[in-house]
């Protein structure tokens, strides 16, 4: 089986990851849904875009309409990069460090690399016009508003600034040459390279462009930290942490004879610089073999270790990586309410 099935959300389970091709198949990457994917028409599809940020300012009724067609004479652009969940390894609050948060209980296979297919949101919003002060952007999708208990929180929606943007952000309709599938935000998708998955609405349905900065629950009540710890202030999650996993299911059974075991790491903040594997539970640590890094772009590591005298019995398997930012993986993940940002080392 390729997935964990939570309901509207489904897990990529690592243990079925082929370790040869780099890109994350669109069939096997992680879905995470609010409610549930909507069946939207590209011929009938339009991206709506307002807001007094526009050189012209526009009001929602009077928003420039974006054919699928008018977006494709855009100049087309590829990127490679990692999607990941903010709560992806949310599990492990509970089973290591005994706290409890709330949310799906991801492992740690709400992450892929993928190449994107589109264009830059720089030459839509360079071929509208900014204003010289425009500074948040609210992103919203067509799929049903969000109900949780007795409240309506609207449509899916995060705002986020201008200036990431005009620097790596991407309007997709495909991912690794394909059309986008349904579940990933057919037929077209805004994606942030490098942030959390939140911020890659899917199934686009309107840009509002702002002089002032927006917020929605997406970064006011959801992703961003909370509890005792945290103040009441603490700003939106933007970029995602370092983390590891082996391509095997938890309580894998390996052959008691000398193999190559395989994983990957990656860095919402660049490229992954180094990986250290135990083989005993962290008594002893040694370099895995980075084998393939992102050449180009954002994707992630992979890499590998050969276990020489593997003896019968349990054994745990950790991985700690390290980026090019210097950021490590901590062996203690920092406990908020919800559990994002799970990134110790597993
Ligand atoms: N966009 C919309 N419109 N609705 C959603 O529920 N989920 C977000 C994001 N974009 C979501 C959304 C979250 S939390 C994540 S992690 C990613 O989409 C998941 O993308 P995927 O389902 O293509 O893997």
């Amino acid at each position: 089986s390729y997935f964990t099935d939570f309901g509207t959300n489904a897990e990529m389970l690592w243990g079925s990851v082929d370790p040869r091709p780099y890109l994350t198949p669109q069939s096997r990457l992680f879905v995470r849904n609010h409610t549930r994917t909507p069946q939207i028409s590209r011929t009938t599809y339009a991206l709506r875009v307002f807001g007094d940020g526009l050189s012209t300012p526009r009001t929602e009724d009077d928003a420039l309409s974006f054919t699928f067609a008018d977006l494709q004479r855009l100049p087309h652009h590829e990127l490679t990069a990692v999607l990941e969940c903010t709560g992806n390894g949310r599990r492990f609050f509970k089973d290591q460090q005994g706290q409890t948060v709330s949310g799906t209980g991801w492992s740690l296979g709400a992450v892929g690399t993928v190449r994107w297919n589109g264009v830059r949101l720089r030459d839509v919003l360079t071929s509208i016009g900014l204003a010289p002060d425009a500074v948040s952007i609210q992103a919203t999708g067509l799929d049903d508003p969000f109900v949780s208990g007795t409240t309506d929180y609207g449509r899916v929606r995060r705002p986020f600034p201008v200036g990431k943007a005009l620097d790596d952000a991407i309007l997709a309709w495909g991912m690794n040459g394909e059309d986008l599938l349904p579940d990933h935000g057919y037929p077209l998708r805004l994606v942030l390279p490098g942030w959390v998955g939140i911020a890659s609405i899917k199934w686009l349905g309107s840009l509002e462009v702002s002089r002032t900065e927006l917020t929605s629950p997406w970064n006011t009540t959801f992703y961003r930290m909370t509890g005792p710890q945290w103040p009441a202030d603490s700003p939106p999650l933007t970029v995602n942490p370092v983390r590891s996993a082996w391509e095997l299911d938890r309580d894998a059974v390996l052959p008691s004879r000398p193999v190559t075991l395989t994983g990957r790491s990656w860095s919402g903040a660049g490229r992954i610089s180094r990986v250290s594997v135990s083989l005993d539970g962290g008594e002893s640590w040694r370099p895995a073999v980075l084998d393939r890094r992102s050449r180009e772009d954002e994707g992630w590591t992979q890499w590998s270790v050969r276990w020489a005298d593997p003896r019968p019995g349990r054994h745990e398997l950790l991985a700690r990586a390290t980026d090019e930012q210097g950021r490590t993986q901590p062996l203690v993940a920092v406990f908020n309410t919800q559990g994002y940002f799970f990134d110790a080392v597993v």
